[in-house]
């Protein structure tokens, strides 16, 4: 069957948003003594919030702390996130990504987002993406987060397409195996590229625009 539909991963794939997280873990990581740095950071990649927060904390040596507590230092983190996210402008997002966008839809192709953040709609607004996409399923709208598919499959749902006719576009290995477990087809991009569990690998994004229904290819 063919595709029909892509649902494009937000940070790492439209966006850098990763480096605002880094930027925002250290500092919250650094308030409570927690050692972290940038390889801590890249196994981030599409975790939720507080499953991120929960792996900052392996190298936590101080007393336990409670829900509360860890609540209260998510929030912290991701108030420092959005106040660098701020800053994001259209410029943000690249000629390339703009023109692959364009592209699909002018294909005929339904796009969505299938996001693990709960910031998807502020970044899509701060860099003009609002309004681009037929469809939008972040960290908002799930319970589990990547590698289940549940993010993927409720944008395969919103656009009505069948989860065997839509290919999911990522940067981590969690958000290709979400793929994978929800039936669909994946192209992998940066770091995902390296696992080797995708259906196609693409140096930049508009690589996307030709190879979808040709031959599956990693190279
Ligand atoms: C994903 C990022 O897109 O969103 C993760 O790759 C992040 O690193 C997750 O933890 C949740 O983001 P947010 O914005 O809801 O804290
Ligand atoms: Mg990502």
């Amino acid at each position: 069957m063919k595709i029909d539909s892509v649902i494009f991963d937000l940070d790492g794939v439209l966006v850098f948003s990763d480096k605002y997280h880094y930027l925002a873990w250290k500092k919250m990581a650094d308030e409570i003594g927690v050692y972290f740095d940038e390889e801590i950071n890249n196994r981030l990649r599409g975790v939720s919030r507080m499953a991120s927060l929960e792996i900052i904390l392996e190298n936590y040596n101080g007393a336990p702390l409670s829900d509360v507590q860890k609540e209260e230092l998510a929030a912290k983190k991701n108030g420092y996130y959005r106040e660098l996210l701020a800053n994001m402008q259209p410029k943000d997002v690249s000629d390339n990504v703009r023109y692959t966008l364009d592209q699909l839809k002018k294909d005929g192709y339904k796009i969505a987002i299938g996001s693990s953040s709960k910031n998807t709609k502020f970044i899509l607004e701060r860099v003009g993406l609002n309004g681009v996409f037929d469809a939008i399923s972040d960290g908002t709208n799930i319970v589990n987060s990547k590698p289940d598919p549940e993010v993927f499959l409720k944008a395969a749902g919103f656009l009505e397409s069948e989860p065997g006719r839509c290919l999911v576009v990522e940067d981590s290995e969690s958000g290709i195996d979400a793929a994978v477990a929800g039936g669909m087809f994946s192209a992998a991009i940066g770091d995902a590229t390296k696992c080797g569990k995708s259906d196609y690998c693409i140096n930049r994004l508009s690589d996307l625009v030709g190879i979808l229904g040709t031959d599956k290819y990693c190279s």
